[in-house]
């Protein structure tokens, strides 16, 4: 509602009403809802209203009442137009907005004062592993038990035991004519003289080879995107001396298609991570910029509205440089001791307004062990920040007032830029596509993810969130697949030496900021 609108309502329903109520109910986040409020609840004796007869302590309690009257999104598109609704000219602005005592800082903590948060997952108190090799074995069994129960709801597999000779006739004449399902953890890929991909799968009762033949060219592209020790389905027929199965279908656990209907949350969510704070190449002015978005103070119109509606900061690791990450990390420092780095990144954090919830997870340079998954920093370092930061581990799932977010640093990208075609660290949602068809987030065992064998395993995507939140590359993505909303939040870091060689072109101070009930995002630039 504009200052026109409001005044009219007001002056038809036999009221007038002065310039800064006007100037209060226009910058209010709920406008529509804040006049209907002031009409229901006015004393008929006032003639002029003006701020002190506006209760918004009274209206605040009202709000999750009205939030529920907010309809859920239609189906979201896969490539938002608001995508491109970029804002580059951040300094160079002719908008007049100035924060007054109606100052979006005070409007935002008046429209969301409850920002809930709950951790529905996360290992952080819940670690038990000591590395020995049993728990290897009950690690790998869970995760097969439960993406495996995924798989079975699509196919009629059968245990690979029952495959071994002797046991095969039982499926000859079967209405499938000889088709036959199993379920199983790859646990090697390899090519025959001829180019076919033979892969050996294992289940709980033993292992079997499957084929795929180049001719299948479908199918054949399907698998060269399988990796190791994900579990997968596969469904064909045995050659005749029983040992092989010529696969005819590939099944992946992969997400649903049906529809999630949003559950009305307002407000919206800003997403960071790769702060790296303490590093030389960390772009200060930029994320002082940033800050000074999240407290209203900007003279661009569109980015004051943006900030007015802010109720949570998620940050998916790396929030310092952390020091002994990489050979010669120290030439590349600005802040030697990591306890200072964490110092600082408190001091920055507390400039956050109060009323939003900030969520911390750890990356791999960040001070928790480096095997995934990882506990919420110490408390040593927790102590410095603010009472709005909440911190969790990494992997984590929580929920914002009705939103799933799954948080996961990506440190798994590496490993799937290395084996799977066409997955760039340029493009860093492709890798987080193949995460959510795997409904795995690291499923490769022994490469550049160090895995904590914990009795559970946390990268299995059971429940499907409504968004999954990577960092670690240092370019910004944005990606739906399904009904997933899947984001890259880029870095605050400029590109590094070790960037450089490796020819990773990082997209620094670029920030999505997520609509909680539409799930529309916005990416917001702060280099210029
Ligand atoms: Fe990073």
């Amino acid at each position: 509602m504009n200052e026109i609108d409001v005044l009219t309502v007001f002056i038809e329903e036999g009221y007038q009403i002065s310039p800064k109520a006007v100037d209060l109910i226009c910058t209010h986040c709920s406008p529509k809802e804040l006049v209907a409020y002031i009409l229901d609840n006015i004393d008929l004796s006032v003639l002029v209203i003006d701020v002190d007869h506006i209760d918004l302590e009274g209206f605040s309690g009202l709000l999750p009442m009205e939030e529920k009257s907010f309809s859920p999104s239609s189906e979201p598109s896969s490539q938002d137009e608001e995508l491109n609704n970029n804002y580059n000219n951040y300094n160079n602005s002719s908008s007049s907005y100035q924060p007054s005592a109606s100052s979006p800082k005070a409007v935002g903590s008046v429209c969301y004062s409850n920002n809930p948060v709950s951790i529905l997952s996360d290992i952080t108190d819940n670690s038990t592993c000591v590395g020995e090799y049993m728990e290897f074995v009950q690690f790998f069994r869970n995760r097969y038990s439960r993406i495996s129960d995924i798989i079975r709801g699509r196919i009629n597999a059968r245990p690979i035991e029952s495959l071994k000779t002797g046991k095969r006739t039982n499926f000859r004449g079967s209405k499938e004519a000889g088709e036959i399902s199993v379920i199983g953890m790859i646990s090697e890929i390899k090519s025959t003289s001829n180019g076919h991909k033979i892969l050996e799968v294992e289940d709980p009762t033993g292992s079997f080879s499957v084929l795929i033949r180049m001719a299948d060219k479908e199918l054949y592209e399907q698998a060269s995107h399988l990796v190791l020790d994900e579990v997968v389905g596969f469904t064909g027929k045995l050659t005749n001396d029983g040992k092989l199965m010529i696969v005819q279908k590939i099944i992946l656990p992969d997400l649903p298609n049906t529809t999630i209907k949003r559950s009305g949350t307002v407000g919206k969510a800003v997403l960071t991570s790769d702060i790296h704070i303490g590093s030389t190449t960390f772009l200060e002015e930029p994320w002082e910029r940033f800050l000074d978005f999240l407290n209203g103070d900007t003279d661009n119109e569109a980015l004051a509205a943006i900030a007015k509606e802010v109720r949570y900061l998620l940050v998916a690791g790396d929030l310092v440089d952390g020091v002994g990450i990489y050979p010669g990390q120290e030439h590349e420092l600005s802040i030697l001791d990591v306890y200072d780095q964490y110092k600082k990144a408190a001091e920055y954090f507390s400039r956050v307004p109060s009323h939003i919830q900030i969520i911390i997870s750890p990356g791999n340079h960040d001070a928790v062990r480096q095997a995934e998954p990882q506990p919420k920093l110490p408390e040593i370092i927790r102590a410095d920040f603010p009472d709005n930061v909440t911190f969790v581990g990494n992997p984590s799932i929580v929920d914002l007032d009705g939103v799933k977010v799954l948080l996961y640093h990506g440190r798994s990208i590496d490993d799937l830029v290395a084996s799977v075609p066409g997955v760039s660290y340029s493009d860093p949602t492709k890798a987080m596509v193949e995460m959510m068809k795997f409904r795995h987030l690291s499923p490769i065992y022994g490469s550049r993810v160090s895995i904590a064998p914990e009795k559970k395993d946390y990268f299995v995507i059971g429940n499907v969130p409504d968004i999954l939140h990577c960092g670690h590359v240092h370019t910004v993505g944005v990606e739906w697949y399904k009904n997933v909303l899947l984001i890259n939040s880029g870095t605050w870091q400029d590109q590094t030496e070790f960037q450089k060689r490796v020819n990773v072109v990082p997209t620094p101070a670029q920030v999505p900021v997520v609509d909680l009930a539409t799930l529309k995002t916005t990416i917001l630039k702060f280099d210029e």
